[in-house]
């Protein structure tokens, strides 16, 4: 997730530009930049940091232009560098652009170009555009026409804004990620979304997967990427600036909920593919684990959640698996050498206790990989080899998406060390894989019917909940009670469904719900603790698909769609992240900051 802004009108473009970056920032803050059109060519300024880093350096005489382009960075390809930093130009700076999304073909198209003598500066898949363009141009096509065959060549995802030299112009386009152009009398906008243009306009017209924009000094002229004039009508937006960066939602941490399908869409997005029933993960081709003979997973918190279904995950593909707190692990970590793996789960890369266990770990000798949302973070870059969960900035305290981002990628990894390790898939790859496909449709389902608000009202006078599941619904147990506790400051417990009758069952009331999550493991198993705790007058709230025999025993029902065993239990994860947030609401906390707690601990 990156923020793109563009404005074309009168006057000088870039305190618009800096304006729409610094509202944008929620969508990424690695590194800004800015490009505009001033008479005599494009100026570009960019750098790593922040966009007030960035408006300390600009040199206002230098970047003087009615027209611009500008961006505000969340890496997914090449570290946070100032080369990294968008806009990306041709060799000549006749061409700049700004680009959210993954050009899945970057190192096709990149190899071609540079094989005619394209000369690349950067780490980055968007560099590809600016130098596209300009290799039709210089066949002598005209602009509209160098743009538009330059875009028909990117495979994966794109909101893309050019500039091209001597034109006032910018043209637009729009495949996977978002893009909404702004109208007022005299000036036009383009950026990722509205938040970055609200002071200026609330009239808007958002665009459609497929459309492109040309965006000139009188108007915006919509159409397909054929050419073919497309009708899009302005609407008007009623947000307060102040609430604008959370959009239509009341707090960070619900809109990052609703963010799920498209992180997750992004999380696999070039990495699967059903089909051939295989996987494509970057820095870890097929072989990449053939020395190892175990796993240690290290992390914390919600992370220690994810890291607990990808072990899980792996030994019940029968490989050594283990997953350890790090905050711990100087204290009580087994054994490791050179076959070990250890995977470091950080969505922040910067936890002090996952650092520490991270370089117990290699200085003991074992192999390191680091699972994060943050390139170049402090983990990503100590690890010998990192992967990215590609879940876009997470602003609220609480994590959401980046755990199902965390789970899924996990899910992934797992399956490619399994098959090095054991020579065999760590389960029936093809259906798991078409399943993963699956996944952001299914969480869409999942948010568009739950029925969590009126559980959690129906509970709110509760005086504990407890959460339970069996095998890959047991994280998701204990991730349902960690977000419920540190939102609402209510008492909650996540158990195995199996432990609740050695102790638990104790505390069981009328007034302690308890929330079992049914994931296709032993399900009969967890119903008849479930009804344990029901027959001491617990309610129970089965979070099961439609027909599960659970529906027919529990007091209420949290609906997930079928899937299969290695997912569902994410499914279930997104109602209880639901049931959490409406029972805090209800009780008036501050949500997107919980008392005593921080987005990154960087202290042991
Ligand atoms: C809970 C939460 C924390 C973090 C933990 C580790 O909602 O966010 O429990 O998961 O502090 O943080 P990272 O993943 O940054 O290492």
């Amino acid at each position: 997730m990156c923020g793109i802004i563009g404005r074309v009108g009168t006057g000088d473009a870039i305190d618009t530009l800096l304006t729409g970056l610094e509202n944008l920032e929620y969508r990424g803050y690695d590194s800004a930049g800015v490009a505009v059109q001033n008479g005599a060519g494009i100026k570009v300024q960019k750098r790593s940091g922040k966009v007030s880093e960035l408006k300390n350096k600009i040199d206002s005489n230098v970047l003087e232009g009615q027209v611009g382009i500008g961006h505000t960075r969340w890496s997914t390809h090449g570290p946070p560098t100032d080369a990294n930093a968008h806009p990306h130009t041709d060799s000549t700076t006749d061409v700049a652009v700004v680009h959210n999304g993954i050009i899945e073909n970057y190192a096709e198209l990149k190899e071609r170009l540079a094989a005619a003598g394209h000369e690349f500066t950067s780490d980055t898949d968007t560099e590809v555009i600016p130098h596209l363009v300009q290799h039709y141009l210089d066949r002598g096509w005209d602009s509209e026409r160098a743009f538009r065959t330059a875009i028909e060549e990117l495979q994966g995802s794109y909101a893309v804004a050019v500039m091209m030299s001597g034109e006032h112009v910018i043209y637009a386009a729009r495949r996977g990620s978002p893009l909404v152009i702004g109208m007022e009398d005299d000036e036009f906008f383009l950026a990722s979304d509205v938040p970055a243009f609200l002071e200026y306009t609330d009239s808007v017209v958002y665009l459609e997967d497929g459309d492109v924009a040309i965006v000139r000094p009188d108007g915006v002229e919509f159409s397909d990427l054929e050419g073919n004039s497309v009708s899009r009508e302005p609407e008007t937006v009623d947000w307060d600036p102040e609430q604008a960066g959370k959009g239509e939602y009341d707090h960070y941490m619900l809109k990052e909920i609703y963010e799920q399908p498209t992180s997750l869409a992004q999380a696999i997005e070039g990495r699967v593919d059903s089909d051939s029933g295989e996987i494509n993960l970057e820095d870890f081709p097929p072989g990449t684990f053939d020395d190892v003979d175990r796993v240690q997973f290290v992390a914390c918190g919600t992370s220690y959640h994810a890291a607990l279904y990808g072990s899980l995950a792996l030994n019940q593909a029968g490989i050594q698996s283990q997953a350890l707190l790090a905050n711990e692990y100087s204290v009580s970590a087994p054994p490791v050498d050179e076959n070990t793996l250890v995977i470091a789960v950080t969505q922040s890369g910067e936890t002090a206790d996952t650092l520490s266990a991270l370089r117990q770990a290699q200085d003991e000798g074992a192999q390191t990989v680091t699972v994060t949302n943050v390139v170049g973070s402090t983990a990503a870059r100590v690890a010998d080899e990192s992967l990215l969960i590609r879940a876009g900035p997470e602003i609220g305290v609480a994590a959401t998406k980046t755990f199902s981002s965390q789970a899924v990628m996990l899910t992934l990894l797992g399956q490619r060390i399994s098959a090095d390790v054991s020579g065999d898939p760590a389960f029936d790859l093809e259906s798991v894989l078409a399943d993963l496909e699956n996944l952001p449709e299914q969480f869409e389902t999942v948010l568009a019917g739950s029925s969590a608000a009126e559980i959690a009202h129906q509970y709110e006078d509760s005086r504990s909940y407890f959460f339970i599941g069996r095998g890959l619904g047991f994280p998701v147990a204990l991730e349902g009670a960690l977000k419920f506790k540190e939102i609402t400051y209510e008492h909650a417990e996540g158990f195995a469904s199996g432990e609740l009758k050695h102790g638990p069952l104790a505390l069981v009331t009328p007034d302690t719900p308890v929330f079992a999550v049914f994931t296709g493991t032993e399900d009969e198993k967890t119903l008849k603790n479930a009804e344990e705790a029901q027959t001491r007058g617990a309610p129970v709230i089965a979070v099961c698909p439609d027909g599960h025999p659970a529906t027919q025993v529990a007091d209420a029902h949290l609906e997930i769609p079928d899937a299969d065993s290695e997912l569902a239990g994410l499914l279930a994860n997104v109602q209880l992240q639901l049931v959490s947030y409406h029972a805090a609401e209800l009780l008036d906390r501050p949500i997107d900051k919980p008392r005593n707690l921080a987005k990154s601990v960087t202290v042991e």
